[in-house]
């Protein structure tokens, strides 16, 4: 089906980012360096079962067939499991993935496979434990690493692994990267550190183009891949001696913004058209009921006409982003 979500910039939606909830339970540096607090916000305003059920619903409806539950921490949620069981009540939706920082992962992820996730990205910034616990606050590299193994366990062929590269953390690190994916299908993301309103500072310190890991990788005899309609932004990389590939994404570099095929939807159920964008439209009046489908979609279409081309960050403008857990990266 083509997607009925369209933009003035010839871009088609087929991809909805959504986020269940504003808790984190980690501090990495470059997100909630002192931990989640909530802002007003209490645990019963985030989107209900039913409002999660109708949002997607709409978006199925008009052609999405990708959904990414994303946080804060989407797995704190106490039905985590029948929010991915009632995404996938949508047939059009054919992937559901979690964005997750694998805390749940060892104790759950064969529940969540049974309810229909299909994709898993965890995130890990450093494959050392003291480094990993530097960065995240959390002494769990060891816990978040069962993890993966039991996402294989639990019958995922491949695992994501999100990555953001930093400047004197992990940009000289590659090797033991790509040591670890050697033998395993594990793909691994460098994602550059992006600015936010409360990042400015580690930005200034710690951002490195991820030019740096592309270099390496083509001296290294890995090839570039082709990139499917609803494919994230990454620059996909394989190599004949490993049974992981490597991704880059490069928010930085030029167009970018040109092959953007994602909408995001807040946990308090606002749309944003893009991550570094303006206040968002909410569309919680409209989830309140399932006879508003046809107006939510039109209302979602709408706003969809005022999607600007590209993001501001070049001129240090991160919009309303003061770090990334309310829309989940
Ligand atoms: N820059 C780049 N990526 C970020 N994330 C969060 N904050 C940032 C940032 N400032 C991404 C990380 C993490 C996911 C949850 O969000 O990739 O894995
Ligand atoms: Fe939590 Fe993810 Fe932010 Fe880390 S990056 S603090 S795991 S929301």
């Amino acid at each position: 089906m083509v997607s009925q979500f369209t933009d003035n910039f010839d871009r088609s939606f087929y991809y909805l980012r959504l986020s269940i909830t504003d808790v984190c339970n980690f501090r990495c540096t470059y997100c909630l360096p002192d931990g989640y607090k909530p802002q007003g916000v209490t645990n019963k305003s985030f989107l209900s079962l039913d409002e999660i059920r109708r949002v997607t619903r709409a978006f199925a409806a008009a052609g999405t067939e990708k959904v990414r539950l994303t946080g804060g921490e989407p797995s704190l949620r106490r039905d985590f499991t029948d929010i991915i069981a009632a995404v996938r009540e949508n047939s059009a939706i054919r992937q559901l993935a979690v964005t997750t920082n694998g805390y749940r992962l060892a104790r759950d992820v064969a529940s969540w496979r049974e309810a229909g996730l299909t994709a898993l990205n965890v995130s890990i910034d450093s494959l050392d434990a003291r480094q990993f616990h530097a960065i995240t606050g959390q002494d769990k590299f060891h816990q978040v690493m069962a993890g993966i193994d039991a996402a294989f366990d639990a019958g995922f062929s491949k695992v994501k692994v999100n990555t953001v590269l930093m400047r004197d953390v992990n940009h000289h690190s590659l090797q033991t990267f790509l040591d670890w994916i050697r033998d395993r299908p594990i793909q691994l993301r460098f994602i550059e550190l992006m600015e936010t309103g409360e990042g400015g500072d580690l930005f200034r310190n710690h951002h490195v183009s991820g030019e740096v890991i592309r270099d390496q990788l083509l001296q290294q005899g890995w090839v570039r891949q082709l990139r499917g309609r609803s494919d994230g932004p990454a620059q996909v990389f394989c190599h004949p001696d490993y049974a992981g590939e490597i991704g880059l994404i490069m928010p930085y570099e030029k167009n970018f913004c040109a092959s953007c095929n994602r909408l995001r939807v807040s946990a308090v159920g606002k749309l944003h058209l893009c991550l570094f964008g303006d206040g968002g439209v909410s569309l919680r009046d409209l989830l309140q009921s399932d006879d508003q489908q046809a107006e939510l979609q039109a209302r979602i279409a709408a706003s969809l006409k005022t999607k600007k081309q590209t993001h501001f960050l070049h001129q240090g403008n991160t919009g309303i982003t003061q770090n990334l857990s309310f829309i989940g990266g």
